[in-house]
């Protein structure tokens, strides 16, 4: 990933009704897998979906934390990668964050628009959310730290201004 590149990718709230090429998917699950962790414990898991009706399943849950089943908050992505993170590993969160990292990155890398869709953690403390953790076989216990969606960008999003005051510079000058 080039650090022009890592400038260029963009949130992606609009998606095109084409399916993710299964190879992609491969590659941005691998680059998820190789993002750095702890003592590389690689402690957390990620969840492939694109079984469309867990897809539209797991939306609705989403929404539903939002307080608004009527919401979309996947934006018509067609698939997407939910990651957990191990509640036993001391830098559990920071794992699964640089897992997410890396797969939003890896996304704008293979032509995929992709987003970071929170609320993961709420939606699989929920009875639902727990029954499909089984049903997966994520571990027992996982927390979850977000929802990668993917798709083809139907949209080019421009970056926002960076904040003022974002680095401080110690120089010794
Ligand atoms: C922890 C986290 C949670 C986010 N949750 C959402 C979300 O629920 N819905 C959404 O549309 N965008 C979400 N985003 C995307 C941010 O809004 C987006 O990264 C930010 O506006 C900057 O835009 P950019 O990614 O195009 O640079 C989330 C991003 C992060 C890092």
């Amino acid at each position: 990933m080039s650090t022009e590149n890592l400038l260029k990718r963009r949130s992606i709230r609009k998606y095109k009704d084409i399916p993710c090429p299964a190879d992609k998917l491969e590659k941005i699950l691998e680059a998820g897998s190789f993002a750095p962790t702890g003592m590389n414990r690689q402690s957390p898991v990620m969840v492939l979906v694109t079984d469309k009706e867990t897809r539209d399943y797991l939306e609705l849950l989403n929404a539903r934390v939002m307080g608004d089943e009527t919401k979309k908050p996947f934006y018509g992505a067609p698939c997407l990668i939910v990651v957990f993170r191990n509640p036993d590993v001391f830098t559990g969160f920071e794992d699964a964050c640089l897992v997410m990292g890396n797969l939003l990155n890896a996304a704008y890398e293979e032509d995929l628009g992709s987003c970071w869709i929170h609320r993961a953690n709420e939606v699989f403390s929920t009875d639902e959310g727990k029954e499909l953790m089984k049903k997966w076989g994520v571990p027992e216990g996982f927390i979850g730290v977000g929802n990668c969606i993917l798709g083809y960008a139907d949209e080019e999003p421009l970056p926002k201004p960076r904040k003022e005051g974002y680095v401080i510079r110690v120089t010794g000058e």
